[in-house]
């Protein structure tokens, strides 16, 4: 019997036809305890449609650890590691495992006391005053002017494979008034999102909006992420979008890094097939990218008004190919209920932490995501030939 969906709620500010193929609401499935048709029809929905919401649920780690793993039965490590005090670049980001189940973690904000196994956990919601270059002042924040912390999906881009899905469970969501993010970068775009909404954007979309030139760059190039990209990045600071870094020297030089090694160096296609649709998803990580590769254009290409022609190695070209994805008409700011479960297609999408909390605003979400047993699959060479 096929699952109910309903549609997820959009703002006013989404231009519904980008959205016709992303989010669903999924009706009466219990997704602690599903069948093994429900949950092939949930794996297919997920590919499908990006974001799947179930809605006033009840969720243990346990149960969220094994929904997690069923769309990928091998995996066993978080995607950071299961041993996050190992994590190089973890002032980042703050993860605290919950006892027993350590690929599950508590994030949110505020002081939260006996939560499952922990006597208390004191946790910051990622704000952009401690990564990018530029602040929203005082005065502006308290105004609620805020902006997305940091596009990213959910990989160590090192040694450990990209998750493919991650799934957020609200325990406690904090009350207050929406906030504006405010771009900064020139364009005067803002976007109004309610108080500590998670923001999403559609990979596939940013594919299908980009001009057929580059949609050739897309499929012949290739990122090169850094050795302990959080690490690298951690002594740097992030454009005031959230959608990368701002170049100026500051990333960690290579023999101040965490030892690494060479082939644990991720080196990725830029567009990522997604395996239920066959679609292209542009999914590249914005900050931890240290160079591109884009290949020669092949033979029976046209050559006329393309770009590198004969492929190019080339450090900065992402955010051009990746800001008009971040429009405020194609972000969807999921406004978070108490009990709410989402599971995101990580290998389909972007998100970003959004708003600034204040310490008695407390929010306790739990986080879970594998590394994958397998690398994401770019595009097949007909895919280069259609596009290139
Ligand atoms: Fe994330």
């Amino acid at each position: 019997m096929a699952i109910d969906l309903a549609p997820i709620s959009l703002p006013a500010t989404a231009d519904a036809e980008q959205f016709k193929d992303f989010g669903r609401e999924i009706l009466g499935v219990n997704p602690g305890g599903m069948s093994e048709e429900q949950m092939k029809e949930v794996h297919d929905l997920l590919h499908k449609y990006s974001v799947l919401l179930f809605r006033d649920v009840d969720v243990t780690p346990e149960q969220q650890y094994n929904l997690t793993k069923s769309f990928d039965p091998s995996s066993e490590n978080h995607g950071h590691g299961n041993d996050f005090s190992k994590t190089p670049g973890r002032k980042l980001f703050e993860l605290n495992a919950i006892p027993g189940v350590p690929q599950v973690k508590l994030i949110g904000n505020g002081t939260v006391y006996n939560h499952e196994g922990l006597s208390e956990a004191v946790l910051k919601h990622p704000s952009h005053t401690t990564f990018h270059k530029t602040h929203v002042s005082a005065e502006d924040t308290a105004k609620g002017i805020t902006r997305f912390q940091r596009w990213h999906m959910d990989a160590a881009l090192y040694d450990l494979n990209p998750p493919r899905v991650t799934t957020l469970y609200a325990k406690v969501v904090p009350q207050g008034p929406h906030q504006t993010v405010r771009y900064d970068d020139g364009t005067g775009d803002e976007l109004e999102v309610p108080l500590a909404a998670t923001a999403f954007v559609s990979g596939k979309t940013m594919f299908d909006i980009l001009s057929s030139e580059n949609k050739s760059v897309a499929v012949r190039g290739r990122v090169k992420y850094s050795p302990h990209p959080y690490a690298w990045m951690a002594t740097a600071h992030a454009l005031s979008t959230g959608l990368g870094i701002v170049s100026e020297g500051l990333e960690m030089p290579d023999d101040e890094l965490p030892l690494w090694d060479e082939d644990k160096i991720k080196v990725y296609p830029m567009t990522w097939k997604n395996p239920v649709t066959g679609e292209l998803h542009f999914q590249v990580h914005p900050c931890g990218v240290r160079e591109l590769f884009v290949d020669p254009l092949p033979a029976v290409a046209s050559r006329e008004g393309a770009l590198y022609p004969d492929g190019a190695h080339l450090t900065n070209l992402m955010y051009k190919m990746q800001r008009p994805a971040i429009a405020p008409s194609l972000v969807y700011p999921l406004d978070w209920r108490e009990n709410d479960l989402i599971l995101f297609h990580n290998r389909g999408l972007l998100h970003s932490v959004v708003g600034e909390l204040k310490k008695d605003q407390i929010r306790a979400f739990h986080q879970c995501n594998l590394a994958a047993s397998d690398e994401p699959a770019g595009p097949t060479p007909e895919d280069v030939r259609k596009y290139a």
